[in-house]
């Protein structure tokens, strides 16, 4: 069985160009590479949801897993980001945190939560240190007390340095917190003024340098490129200034607005510069990952690098792969039990849900039947290396050789290395390895629905 990629439009598998970084695509559409699933309907989800907690599927007791826990609010909202719910008020935060204490303990005692072993736990957002050091330590120790947890399970707190107190600290490490993400975007003072960011610059270096001086728990930075005032030259300095503060790790994130991201509304109005074109991004991108190379910083990923092996970045890896992920939370997404799962986005849908003793469940979907092939293919291309021993067989073929045609016209076009039994990105490959993930993820998903009609 083989398919013909001449079926498969340019925009959707790249293109030929003397300039692969900057041309292969057309642009970056969204962050994540997807596969297509069917929505569960309102009236059936409570009872899916309650079966696969109660009665789990013991063929997937040795899956990975992952707890993700969300923490739905920020102080203010940064012009860029489609992550933004709700304005932090204590009123809000601490109604919620109560919910969230009880949704947590409830999910924990579920057979489906016992039966296996957590290997990385994810508090994200939002801004989870908008939280106050009782709430980070009351939750980072109910973690642990109620969830079995892998003896080296990473367990990350994310947030921003703003009000990150030396006692907030100390009580997140004391929760049992053991590595640290904080959002940067960018360290200089205009970059970060034009996008709403709190602090200036001698600020976020002090307190990340000081943060990360402690040697107490890995501190990893999120930068992105393509701001508005961000040039190369911006960009470069926002680089030399992670190396400064000896924080031991960094996302480069080139910047995807899309929803309802207040930037492009300031953009119209004239009242800040365009953020970057995508080849811009893509010269960025060179930039970023040449500079790395050069102060030896190790590459995790196609869009992350660890300065030392304490920062490992097992959620990042983990939940991109065949992983299972419990949600908590309000807006929390994740997949057990070969259903996709989104929780209530508004506070008062998911805290009366809690209160009603119902799981907050908004939206569910029965992932496809090869899910878990299209999500090694996610994180094979996440790795920037695409292992034939790691893609399975369709149809007594290996997956990879099926590929071979996409993976052929990839390495003509400038984006990768084929070996015999690995495709290896370059440089342009990596920075268009989200298109050619959905590209690949395509193609498997239109050809499979193929093979059914016709069988
Ligand atoms: C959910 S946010 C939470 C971070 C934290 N609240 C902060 O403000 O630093 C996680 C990361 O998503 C990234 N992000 C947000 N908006 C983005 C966008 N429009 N394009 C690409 N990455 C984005 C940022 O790098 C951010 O640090
Ligand atoms: S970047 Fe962080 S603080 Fe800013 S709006 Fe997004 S989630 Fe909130």
């Amino acid at each position: 069985m083989s398919f013909q990629l001449e079926n498969y439009d340019s925009s959707v598998i790249g293109i030929a160009s003397p300039d692969p970084l900057r041309f292969a695509f057309a642009k970056k559409t969204s962050a994540h590479a997807g596969g297509m699933a069917r929505p569960i309907m309102g009236e059936q989800q409570q009872a899916i949801y309650t079966q696969v907690l109660t009665q789990p599927d013991t063929s997937r007791i040795n899956n990975k897993r992952c707890l993700y826990i969300h923490i739905p609010f920020c102080r203010v909202r940064c012009t860029f980001c489609n992550f933004f719910q709700n304005a932090a008020s204590r009123k809000l935060v601490d109604h919620y945190f109560s919910s969230l204490m009880t949704e947590l303990k409830l999910k924990a005692k579920q057979p489906w939560t016992q039966q296996g072993r957590f290997h990385a736990v994810y508090i994200g957002g939002g801004t989870p240190t908008d939280l106050s050091p009782d709430q980070i330590q009351q939750l980072g120790q109910a973690i642990r007390d109620y969830f079995p947890l892998e003896t080296d399970c990473e367990i990350t707190l994310e947030g921003r340095i703003n009000r990150f107190s030396d006692e907030m600290f100390g009580k997140a490490l004391e929760g049992g917190f053991n590595r640290f993400s904080f959002g940067i975007q960018s360290f200089n003072t205009q970059v970060r003024r034009s996008a709403k960011r709190l602090d200036d610059r001698e600020v976020v270096l002090e307190r990340v340098s000081s943060l990360a001086t402690t040697d107490a728990a890995p501190i990893v930075l999120d930068l992105l490129f393509g701001l508005p005032y961000q040039d190369l030259e911006v960009f470069e300095q926002d680089l030399k200034d992670f190396m400064s503060t000896g924080a031991h790790g960094v996302d480069l994130y080139q910047l995807v607005i899309g929803g309802d991201a207040p930037m492009l509304n300031l953009v119209e109005k004239g009242k800040i510069p365009p953020p970057a074109s995508t080849p811009d991004k893509a010269s960025m991108y060179e930039l970023g990952s040449n500079f790395m190379s050069k102060h030896y910083v190790k590459q995790l990923s196609c869009s992350h690098w660890a300065r030392d092996n304490r920062e490992r970045s097992q959620y990042n890896s983990l939940a991109k792969t065949y992983a299972e992920v419990l949600p908590i939370g309000c807006g929390a997404g994740g997949n057990i039990g070969g259903y996709g799962l989104m929780h209530h986005r508004t506070l008062d849908a998911y805290n009366a849900s809690i209160e009603k003793g119902e799981l907050p469940v908004a939206m569910m979907t029965k992932q496809h039947a090869q899910a878990d092939m299209f999500a090694q293919i996610k994180s094979g291309f996440d790795s920037g290396i695409i292992r034939r021993s790691e893609l399975g067989l369709i149809e007594g073929q290996d997956l990879f050789d099926w590929f071979n045609p996409l993976f052929k016209h990839w390495q003509g076009i400038g984006l990768a290395e084929l070996e015999s039994d690995f495709l290896v990105l370059n440089l342009a490959g990596r920075f268009w390895s989200v298109s050619m993930a959905q590209a690949a993820i395509q193609i498997l998903q239109t050809e499979l629905q193929q093979m059914l009609k016709a069988s």
